[in-house]
């Protein structure tokens, strides 16, 4: 049975997800973009998984590159998935990070933050699933709740 793509986008976003801002560096240079196919996949070892679209302008950076982090974003945050997501923007404009272990951009006000060595990239399609080990892994703002993605929109879980 062939599976309909815009059904297919439909049924996925009735899973409602957290978002994301996974960021790396690559020769001395920020990048980062909005994910929400995030998830934990080991607790020991402690290794989680993001999936990057083959298309993204900066695929070498994350499925070459030695490390990322994964910035979870707080309910007030919604402008920086809007940021992280907009192609041709420049995404770190004036936007102070501090880093952790591996350089990866560490984003303020985030809920919580990850940081990663990069363990394994595969195959998934049009994405690639990128495996990292988790370095460090902190509470950032841990009042904050959480910004929420579903059916396509930001919604508030409260
Ligand atoms: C809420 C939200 C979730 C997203 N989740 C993902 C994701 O999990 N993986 C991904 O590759 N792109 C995801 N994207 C899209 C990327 O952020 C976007 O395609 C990318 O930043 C485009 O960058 P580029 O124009 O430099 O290629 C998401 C976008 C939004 C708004």
């Amino acid at each position: 049975m062939q599976v309909n793509p815009v059904e297919f986008r439909e049924v996925l976003g009735r899973f409602a997800t957290g978002v994301t801002v996974v960021t790396t560096v690559a020769n001395g240079r920020p990048i980062g973009l909005t994910a929400n196919a995030f998830t934990s996949v080991s607790l020991d070892p402690p290794l989680v998984l993001f999936c990057l679209d083959r298309d993204f302008s900066d695929l070498d950076a994350f499925v070459r590159g030695e490390c990322f982090a994964i910035n979870i974003l707080a309910d007030d945050q919604k402008d920086h998935s809007v940021r992280f997501s907009t192609s041709g923007a420049d995404r770190f404009a004036e936007l102070a990070f501090e880093t952790w272990e591996t350089g990866s951009p560490i984003l303020p006000g985030a809920v919580a933050s990850i940081d990663c060595q990069r363990h394994a990239v595969h195959d998934g399609g049009d994405h690639a699933i990128v495996i990292g080990r988790v370095l460090r892994a902190d509470l950032v703002t841990s009042d904050s709740a959480p910004l929420v993605f579903h059916r396509g929109a930001y919604c508030d879980i409260a």
